[in-house]
């Protein structure tokens, strides 16, 4: 930007807060050469919204949670998580019906709020979608070396062979989506159904096991800690608990990683035929059928076993083990390798789509928003992504990273929530394919469930994600606000050299 007399401080505030127009939402400035092909319908999105939210979540975390922290209040922690995503859902819908971009809430927030906070949004998006894959492809692993062990193959101790699998699938799905959504999706439709029949048995089957004194009264008495990890309303309430009240809503936002997804929906916006009208139906129904789905599967499987008997390792199974229905460990198994497999799946074209649409917009590398002559795809973008996500899956104690993802994620929301009422104000005049009901009352709503599951984090995951905030603010100061599109199209056009003209003549 061409700041003039403007003092150094109010130039870099001036050019840190310039806002994407929004008719340049979806990178009509920068041309053909960066557009994604149009394939999705209604239904193709619901199969991607169902194919990327069932998963760990429900295969795992559910029952580790019912575990240790809620007991079979782990349902209302479910309906909690519930709420708040499908308020932040309808705020989604709105702003994805009326900025149909790739982006998401990257490129909502560039447009609404300007472009240091999109770079944040951005910034917290790159933590939720890498490590998200990095650690379902980690849970993968797991559940692909218990399955095979549960149909008798033998497998040697190490922990080599799965590092392998890890890697295996990995190198697999960064190659599909690298080379054609078209691919991705017929397989992705083949796998969701799998994993839909997988899920419809457990709770089929598993509700004839259902002893209703298992359900006690949703409420297990507090306890303190074993190992303390208060989370942020610990610190204002004093000691760290367990079950009780606190354990119900402490585990709400560890829950709400199985949610995760209906936000990367709106990232496929771009691809997606008449968008403005899709795109809202598509999330909306997936999320409904996902919460109607991990509502039964928690209750069923609470239902089934005292909370104190559900296995760490293998939930699920571990139900059907003591109810003496042996068969069911693989049908969960199959369910579960093939669930998981479409979750990392999405997570990686979910993450191509918000970092290509940031290096389209010139805030991270522009050669990233390439996209492939012979395949139609971001996949430059798609192979860096494919390689971070091993490295962390290969390297890193990803398991342990889950609120991680999910205090990324919900940071989003505050920032989607927010974007519907300021957007209302400032551009009134916008086509809209979607309204949330009773604005502004249910953005606000939305903000504050956000929060309250926000303040239900681990302390210690509020300090590493403010460290990796920090770091980012540190490279957009850098990098990302001298090379954006936006700041390019504000210099001055620079004065011919001398000497060129005398060439000329
Ligand atoms: N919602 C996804 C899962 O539960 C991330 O695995």
């Amino acid at each position: 930007m061409h700041c003039g007399r403007v003092t150094r401080a109010g130039c870099v505030l001036s050019t840190i807060t310039r806002r994407l127009p929004p008719a340049e939402a979806s990178g009509l400035r920068t041309g053909a050469r960066h557009r994604l092909a149009q394939v999705y319908r209604t239904g193709d999105l619901v199969v991607l919204g169902l194919g990327v939210m069932i998963g760990a979540g429900i295969f795992s975390i559910a029952g580790q949670q019912a575990a240790t922290m809620a007991g079979p209040g782990v349902i209302l922690s479910f309906m909690i998580a519930g709420i708040a995503c499908l308020l932040a859902c309808l705020c989604y819908a709105e702003l994805s019906s009326t900025m149909p971009a790739s982006g998401s809430a990257y490129t909502f927030t560039y447009v609404i709020f300007g472009e240091v906070w999109a770079w944040i949004i951005g910034w917290a998006l790159i933590l939720e979608l890498q490590v998200a894959a990095a650690v379902v492809a980690r849970a993968w692993g797991q559940i692909t070396v218990g399955a095979l062990g549960n149909f008798g193959v033998r497998l040697p101790r190490s922990g080599l062979v799965e590092d392998g699998l890890v890697l295996l699938i990995l190198v697999l799905l960064t190659g599909v989506v690298a080379v054609g959504a078209r691919i991705g999706l017929r397989a992705l439709w083949i796998m969701v159904s799998a994993k839909l029949l997988a899920i419809g048995a457990v709770v089929v089957v598993g509700v004839a096991y259902v002893d209703v004194a298992n359900f006690g009264d949703f409420y297990v008495d507090p306890k303190p800690a074993a190992v303390p990890s208060a989370t942020v309303l610990d610190l204002f309430f004093g000691q760290s608990q367990v079950f009780g009240w606190f354990g119900v809503f402490a585990a709400a936002p560890v829950i709400a990683f199985a949610y995760i997804g209906f936000d990367i929906v709106a990232t496929a916006a771009e691809e997606t035929v008449n968008p403005r009208g899709v795109v809202p139906k598509g999330m909306i129904r997936s999320l409904v059928i996902a919460t109607v789905i991990y509502i039964a599967v928690a209750a069923v499987m609470v239902g089934m076993v005292p909370h104190t008997a559900i296995s760490l390792d293998a939930p699920l199974s571990s139900a059907f083990e003591a109810a003496g229905v042996d068969w069911m460990v693989h049908v969960i198994d199959a369910g579960a390798v093939l669930g998981l497999t479409t979750v990392i799946l999405v997570l990686i074209v979910g993450q191509t789509r918000v970092l290509f649409s940031m290096a389209r917009d010139g805030l991270i590398p522009r050669g990233l928003a390439a996209i492939s002559r012979a395949y139609h795809t971001p996949s430059r973008v798609t192979l860096v992504i494919g390689a971070i996500a091993i490295l962390l899956a290969e390297f890193v104690p990803v398991l342990t990273m889950q609120e991680l993802v999910v205090v990324g994620t919900l940071f989003a929301f505050l920032f989607v929530s927010a974007g519907v009422i300021v957007m209302r104000r400032r551009m009134p005049e916008l086509e809209r394919g979607f309204r949330v009901p009773l604005s502004p009352l249910l953005p606000a709503l939305s903000l504050v469930a956000t929060l309250w599951l926000m303040v239900n984090l681990r302390v210690q995951t509020w300090t590493w994600f403010a460290l990796w905030m920090t770091f980012g603010l540190v490279v957009y100061l850098v990098y990302g606000r001298r090379h954006s599109v936006l700041a390019e199209s504000e210099r001055p056009p620079s004065p011919p050299l001398p000497g060129r003209g005398r060439h000329r003549r």
